[in-house]
């Protein structure tokens, strides 16, 4: 597996890896990896030839007041596990070899999807998460590039932006992995304390409680959110609800009736921790 930090040296090897005719494959993330994470590589490695890890913490995606200094870096946990899964490479720039201009000029964003969910409670989150992704789409040009869907806002958005942009690569998304309590595996989920762990599945149980009322009872919207409201507040009962919303899964607005398909989302900010889930619900069957 080569480490590299240059932009020159992973063009080169997986222009190489392109040359020979092998489909390849982008993993971009923040590193602090974990069994979500791995999901993403595993499939990528079983779909495609090559395979090209990014770990960048990406800082145009991060508000001044929110965590960039204290994002967890485990660089040496990251790397033995990309080796350990196969990655052909790993790439790991510093900050000065993504953005050697400072903050860049060139703003990439897809308002319409942008503004609800956590777009609301972060304006700028997901014009930071669009340019680092196309910039890394431009210099590793993947065939496909892999996206978890806990963060489904975020992989509607880049989807959307490959589309707008006319981008030549496949957008795939995996299923939340999911620890054995139910809490969506997060590498923000270590800045919980004990206690606030203890209640964190609140969120996945507060999506199958919204899930459960869709499927057997068609209720009003606001049933719903009034209910998942309920359900936090008395499970979890340390964290602050930032938002809860029943929206179409394509276009992200808020829905007036539940008739097919809903996302269910939910964001719930222990103090450091903001973790957030969401849940497909198809209210004419019994799994969406
Ligand atoms: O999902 C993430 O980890 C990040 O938002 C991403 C896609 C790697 C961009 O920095």
């Amino acid at each position: 597996m080569d480490v590299v930090k240059r932009i020159r040296e992973v063009r080169k090897l997986a222009g190489q890896a392109r040359g020979t005719g092998g489909k390849i494959a982008l993993v971009p993330t923040m590193g602090a990896l974990h069994a979500g994470h791995f999901s993403l590589i595993d499939a990528a490695r079983s779909e495609c030839d090559f395979l090209v890890v990014s770990i960048f913490v990406n800082p145009t995606q991060f508000a001044p007041h929110e965590d960039l200094s204290s994002y967890p870096r485990t660089e040496g946990d990251d790397l033995a596990a990309c080796r350990a899964r196969g990655a052909d490479v790993v790439f790991i720039p510093p900050c000065e070899e993504m953005y050697p201009f400072g903050k860049p000029k060139t703003e990439i964003t897809v308002p319409q999807l942008a503004g609800t969910l956590c777009g609301a409670s972060r304006p700028g989150h997901f014009a930071g998460v669009c340019i680092v992704v196309a910039k890394l789409l431009n210099i590793v040009a993947p065939d496909r590039a892999y996206f978890g869907e806990k963060d489904y806002q975020q992989a509607a958005i880049i989807r959307r932006m490959v589309k707008d942009m006319n981008l030549p690569v496949e957008i795939v998304t995996c299923p939340i992995v999911r620890e054995p309590d139910g809490l969506a595996m997060s590498s923000r989920n270590g800045y919980l304390s004990d206690e606030q762990r203890r209640e964190a599945p609140a969120l996945y149980g507060s999506l199958q409680l919204a899930a459960e009322m869709i499927r057997s009872a068609h209720p009003p919207v606001e049933d719903v959110i009034g209910a998942v409201r309920r359900y936090l507040s008395e499970n979890a009962p340390l964290g602050e609800i930032d938002y809860v919303q029943v929206v179409d899964p394509d276009t992200l607005s808020d829905v007036r009736a539940i008739d097919g398909k809903v996302l269910v989302a939910v964001a719930v900010k222990f103090e450091r921790a903001r973790l957030i889930d969401n849940m497909l619900v198809d209210a004419g069957c019994d799994d969406a």
